[in-house]
């Protein structure tokens, strides 16, 4: 297994191209089997979860075409994805159990042909991640679905129906496979409760270019009414909002100075306010962000509670602990979201942080200094987090099971590199 070496105490300088958004990408490609004619995908990042994704789309049936690297840019390239047939409704536990999104094909496969067979995703490192809302939507749309031997049999011979459906937690995944699933059904379909996040309005304005009849884009309240076909459809994915994020901290964390291009502020209102609020400047510009410290002024304590979106994210909060480690005070992180995702807490111990974990919160008392040390990568936002400690500890960090970071992560040595860290690469067996 790979591993990533660091030798830190280096500030940063220089410009980040951000890639597209994997967490919107996913769905984006999903939304393919909705057509018999051609998806176009253009500035898609090139990740891990992505070719998991193609693999399974093609399993499904569906013809991928990559193009390539998309212009002169390069981040991101473009694929086609046309499912013109679909021979195949299962989803096997071996690609669900990687990447969760590949369940968000039961409400398209259910909407396109009437079945479909996927895997329960199981459990994953930041918690239990239950289908509930996902199986109860699409009940209350006329599927019937049971659970055998780990996977969501699922059918409705004569259709989905338009239904009234309002979710009791706001979920991102549930949101956008009830989403596409609405799509084809049968009359009006309103979503009540409906996640919000960025990557909810990049599928909506897909789904919308497809043909589909969308109300409430970027509410809470999604009303379709659904359509008996949709069409193909040319879309660019939107900025990856987490990476931005992840990046601005990098900048912190070294009292360094980084302009972050092909991206957009917006996107990141509660992350800045909260890095304004911890001393770091955040200029916007036309296409992204200067992010900046002098390494002279003090990083200060902040108190944040992950919420959905347009609140502090959960995929945000490992690398905001990062950046607390080496704050003059102390602060109290607080994770909404998921019931276990503080596992980089230890990893981050290991490099010198004082955090006290009660229940969901957590207290972090800034240390004078963190010094490398090994360290073991938990979960995608977890292993950058510690990419991020270990930009700022004096001496080598080296982070172990770093497949978990080229999940979400397009070249993030290459990016970092370019600033002026010393970051690189082990290939292990
Ligand atoms: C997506 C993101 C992930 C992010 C998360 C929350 C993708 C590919 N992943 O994950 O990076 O951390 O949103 O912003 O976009 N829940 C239920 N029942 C369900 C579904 C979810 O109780 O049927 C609960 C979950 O356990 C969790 C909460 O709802 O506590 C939010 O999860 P959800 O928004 O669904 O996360 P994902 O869509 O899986």
């Amino acid at each position: 297994m790979d591993s990533i070496r660091i030798r830190g105490g280096k500030p940063l300088y220089g410009k980040i191209e951000i890639s597209g958004a994997k967490n919107a990408a996913l769905p984006l490609m999903v939304a393919c089997l909705l057509t018999d004619e051609t998806v176009t995908l253009r500035n898609l990042p090139h990740v891990a979860d992505i070719t998991t994704l193609i693999n399974l789309l093609c399993q499904h049936g569906v013809k991928a075409h990559m193009n390539g690297h998309d212009g002169g840019s390069s981040a991101g390239r473009s694929i086609c994805l046309t499912a013109e047939e679909i021979t195949n409704t299962e989803a096997p536990y071996d690609i669900v159990r990687k990447m969760r999104a590949g369940a968000l094909v039961l409400g398209p496969l259910l909407a396109r042909v009437g079945k479909a067979k996927v895997s329960l995703p199981g459990g994953c490192a930041i918690g239990t991640r239950p289908m509930n809302l996902h199986v109860d939507g699409l009940e209350a749309m006329g599927a019937k679905i049971d659970i055998e031997a780990g996977y969501m049999v699922a059918e409705a011979p004569n259709g989905l129906k338009g239904a009234e459906i309002r979710f009791d937690t706001v979920s991102v995944g549930a949101t956008e496979d009830l989403l596409m699933a609405a799509c084809l059904a049968d009359g009006v379909t309103v979503l009540e409760n409906a996640a919000r996040e960025p990557e909810i309005t990049d599928l909506v304005l897909l789904l919308q270019a497809m043909g589909a009849d969308i109300e409430g884009i970027g509410t809470d309240r999604l009303v379709v009414t659904g359509k008996p076909k949709l069409h193909g459809a040319e879309y660019s994915v939107m900025p990856d909002r987490i990476e931005t994020g992840t990046y601005a901290m990098a900048a912190a964390i070294t009292g360094g100075k980084v302009e972050l291009t092909n991206t957009r502020a917006d996107l990141i209102e509660a992350v800045i306010e909260v890095m304004e609020e911890a001393g770091i400047t955040v200029e916007r510009t036309e296409n992204g962000m200067i992010v900046s410290r002098d390494p002279n002024s003090p990083i200060l304590g902040v108190d944040v509670q992950t919420q959905p979106y347009p609140g502090y994210p959960t995929d945000m909060q490992a690398q905001l602990m990062a950046l607390m480690t080496v704050s003059s005070g102390a602060s109290m992180i607080t994770e909404t979201i998921f019931e276990n995702r503080f596992m980089h807490v230890p990893e981050l111990s290991r490099l010198g942080a004082n955090i006290n974990v009660h229940g969901r919160s957590a207290m972090v008392r800034g240390a004078k200094e963190l010094v490398g040390a090994p360290v073991m990568a938990t979960d995608l936002r977890a292993s950058v987090s510690l990419v991020l400690a270990g930009l700022a500890a004096s001496g080598e960090t080296v982070i172990n099971r770093v497949y978990h970071l080229d999940r979400g992560y397009e070249r993030l040595e290459e990016k970092l590199a370019a600033c002026g860290a010393d970051i690189s690469r082990a290939q292990g067996d």
